[in-house]
């Protein structure tokens, strides 16, 4: 195992009504600003919710937060937040709210020097952030893990870029298995996707030896195989067990547990940011169609996890090397199949052709030493794509 230091200081409140605790969670004399997306908050009762519970608490709105949030709306709420000195956020939305509020919280504080100096900076330049205002969550949309981690990702122009800074790690974070009753769908198998695909990112590379990591990957993995098709089927759809242990697997796919110490790939991501910069493709859809190609073409550098991995989360144990490993790509792919996510870039329209302005932009933001081993160049990343079609 690689040596790491571990702290996840966001205090988790999980489990139907507990959106109640924000009332004793931030303090009475803080200035709140609650942060949302389109309104799904309007129409499922969680707003309802999250007001009552602030009903002894000075709070203002910022609405509008769009999914892959953008840059030029969150620097909307600056003006909102000098006008009544706001000194909290509450977020209460999926990972897109989240996100965006991170960015808000760092922005608020920035002190740029310099002409041209912009919050941007954080996520361009990867400028460290120095101070942000405090911050927690009600997530509405089990995914991404921005409700317990360090990160967020923002878009500008096309540019979809992360950050990072332990200063906008949420300080809780309300879990209601209940509110997320009302997503679609889409929206559904897009969490459970993008949850499963942390997991892979921090899992499937190369063996340290790290068996706690492992085994709760693989426990992460197994329940989203278990309880993601539970998810979307029409019997199970309402069971709060099945929305709880989703819930529970994508907050502990990225809150930093099972990444310590172990090396880490996140070239399916990037390489799928670029898909969402170009393309408007929802986040996850892009992870299902490039992590296939990924496993695909790194085959050999990650063959002794791929053979980890067939054998403990698939039962695969039959075979010769290159049997086994086909067969665990292929039931990885039905699995996204089963929960109607596309695997292929032409399931999303994109073909050939595409491809080039795809490598330019991975090369224009420093993409092009991806994965475990700095060695997914934009040649590798090429091939990634070239295989997706
Ligand atoms: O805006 P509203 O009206 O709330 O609707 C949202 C949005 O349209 C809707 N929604 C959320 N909760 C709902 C609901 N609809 C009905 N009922 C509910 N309970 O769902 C739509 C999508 O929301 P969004 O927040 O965009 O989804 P998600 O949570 O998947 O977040 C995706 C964003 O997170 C980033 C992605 O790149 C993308 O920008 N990521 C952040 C990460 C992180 N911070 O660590 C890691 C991830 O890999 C990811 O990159
Ligand atoms: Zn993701």
């Amino acid at each position: 195992m690689l040596n790491f230091s571990f702290q996840n200081t966001t205090k988790i409140h999980f489990g139907e009504g507990q959106i109640k605790s924000l009332s004793q969670e931030i303090p009475k004399d803080a200035k709140v600003l609650i942060t949302y997306g389109g309104g799904s908050i309007k129409s499922n009762g969680v707003y309802e919710q999250v007001v009552a519970a602030l009903s002894e608490h000075t709070f203002f709105e910022f609405s509008g937060i769009e999914p892959n949030p953008s840059y030029d709306t969150l620097m909307k709420a600056q003006a909102l937040i000098k006008e009544h000195n706001i000194d909290f956020l509450l977020a209460v939305g999926g990972g897109s709210v989240v996100d965006g509020t991170k960015f808000i919280a760092a922005a608020a504080l920035y002190k740029g020097e310099g002409e041209g100096a912009d919050p941007w900076d954080f996520v361009a330049k990867g400028k460290a952030i120095t101070q942000a205002l405090p911050m927690g969550c009600v997530l509405t949309l089990p995914a991404t893990g921005s409700e317990s981690n360090s990160g967020g990702v923002v878009t500008r122009d096309g540019n979809k870029l992360p950050f990072f800074s332990p200063l906008v790690r949420p300080l809780f974070a309300v879990l209601d298995p209940a509110v997320t009753l009302s997503l679609s769908d889409r929206q559904i198998s897009n969490g459970i996707v993008d949850a499963f695909v942390h997991t892979m990112e921090q899992y499937l590379t190369y063996s340290v030896n790290g068996k706690v990591q492992d085994r709760f990957a693989e426990g992460l993995l197994q329940t989203l195989i278990e309880d993601g098709p539970k998810a979307l089927a029409a019997e199970t759809t309402n069971d709060l067990e099945v929305r709880g242990n989703v819930m529970w697997a994508a907050t502990m796919a990225l809150n930093g547990l099972i990444g310590a110490g172990v090396p880490q790939d996140w070239a399916t991501h990037m390489i799928g940011h670029e898909l969402t910069g170009a393309h408007g493709i929802d986040h996850a859809r892009t992870l299902s169609i490039v992590l296939p190609a990924v496993m695909k073409v790194c085959r050999e550098a990650k063959q002794e996890k791929l053979l980890q991995y067939a054998e403990r989360v698939w039962n695969v144990t039959e075979g010769d090397v290159d049997t086994r490993i086909d067969r665990a790509i292929a039931l990885t792919e039905q699995f996204f199949e089963s929960m109607q996510v596309p695997t292929r870039l032409s399931h999303v329209d994109l073909g050939e052709a595409d491809i080039d302005a795809l490598i330019e932009k991975l090369t224009e933001h420093g993409m092009v030493k991806l994965g475990e081993h700095s060695a997914i160049t934009p040649e590798v990343s090429r091939e990634i794509l070239m295989t997706a079609l």
